[in-house]
């Protein structure tokens, strides 16, 4: 795209295209190419306290909490610290119980949403530590913690959140690999994830490329008024947010699965007329994965699969999504872009204001 030419286009999709560049400030100056390690110096943390954590539990809401589940994984691969994500909405109103030992993250775009605040200033109260994975600097969340990261995605005014969450899960990224090497991940598996971050922007530019095939794919799900979006492990927190921005914007239904899971239940809704989109990235799950696209394929349901290159899906009757391959624990990055671009041109087929969705606001401040 020229410069101005994208001037009249829905803020959502310009802000889809900055992720190259915004990816890049996420980046700026925390890698330590020498020692195979981040460098976050909002934490206030010293390598002492952070090899103290006995726990990571991450809180964020809608979308961001979508992520913190994806971060919640990387953090115990690569630092083996028992860590989970929990929807902010829900923590405080379970009584939890708040460790000393535990790091707490708060993750917001807005650093606004009043269900995330709450429940930061429900565990200082208590005594826990919580560090803020926010965008908005200055905001209430970005106040009310003892450190954190700031996303850098610049500012982000569709509802629909695109950049900020992508820089989420490299702010995850940076967070596990700092803690994994205070711990036992080794100076090769440290330079070889720097290297996977490093390649980022370019392998988004090239995701971003395909917006042609996308747009088909989405004309293809949007005459659907219902359909699955299914991952499993690394990819099941992709296939959720997958199913929240089609939601979002398009008003179409789409449920979330684990793909392990739809034999014991929806496979019963499987059909012609409902489409399973199948986050199947190349890992040491793809053969399970594709075994069970054969399920759905056997039931006539519709498949649109996101994958690499390297997966081959034989026989299979399916509209494939190729993505580039990183590093098996940063995949989960690139396989969220298409699916961002695959909710736009949902949406913008049936007509909606992308931007303004019906009954969202950016963010939630009021319970
Ligand atoms: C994202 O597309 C959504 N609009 C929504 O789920 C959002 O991520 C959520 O409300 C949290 O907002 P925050 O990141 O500003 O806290």
């Amino acid at each position: 795209y020229e410069y101005g030419e994208l001037a009249d286009e829905p803020r959502m999709f310009t802000e889809i295209l900055e992720q190259p560049s915004s990816v890049e400030r996420a980046l700026r100056g925390r890698l330590d190419e020498r020692f195979g390690t981040a460098h976050l110096g909002g934490l206030n943390l010293d390598p002492r306290e952070l090899r103290a954590i006995r726990r990571v539990k991450i809180l964020g809401c809608g979308s961001a909490y979508y992520v913190g589940q994806m971060g919640a994984g990387l953090i115990e691969e690569l630092a083996r610290i028992p860590a989970d994500a929990e929807a902010a909405s829900e923590f405080r109103y379970r009584n939890p119980i708040i460790e000393p030992d535990t790091l707490y993250v708060a993750v917001s775009q807005s650093g606004e949403t009043i269900d995330t605040l709450l429940a930061v200033q429900e565990i200082r109260r208590k005594g826990g530590r919580v560090l803020g994975v926010v965008n908005v600097v200055g905001s209430a969340i970005a106040r009310a913690v003892d450190g954190g990261i700031y996303l850098h995605a610049g500012p982000e005014i569709a509802v629909a959140s695109t950049k900020a969450l992508t820089n989420m899960y490299v702010a995850f990224s940076l967070l596990a690999l700092q803690l994994g090497r205070v711990r036992d991940l080794s100076i090769a598996d440290g330079k070889r994830l720097i290297s996977g971050l490093q390649a980022l922007p370019t392998q988004i530019e090239e995701i971003l490329k395909s917006e042609s095939h996308l747009e088909e794919v989405a004309a293809r799900l949007a005459e659907a008024e219902s359909m699955f979006f299914v991952g499993r492990v690394r990819g099941y927190p992709v296939a959720r947010e997958g199913a929240q921005k089609l939601k979002e914007i398009s008003y179409r239904h789409a449920e979330a699965y684990q793909t392990s899971e739809l034999k014991h239940g929806p496979l019963a809704l499987i059909s012609e007329s409902v489409p399973t989109v199948a986050i199947v990235p190349q890992d040491e799950l793809t053969d399970r994965n594709v075994a069970a696209l054969h399920e759905i394929s056997a039931r006539r349901g519709p498949l649109v699969v996101v994958t690499h290159p390297e997966v081959d899906l034989g026989e299979l009757d399916a509209l494939r999504v190729d993505v580039p391959k990183n590093e098996v624990e940063l995949d989960p990055i690139l396989l969220t872009i298409p699916l961002q671009l695959i909710a736009f041109h949902a949406a913008k087929a049936l007509g909606h204001d992308v931007d303004k969705p019906r009954n969202l606001a950016k963010s939630v401040t009021v319970e």
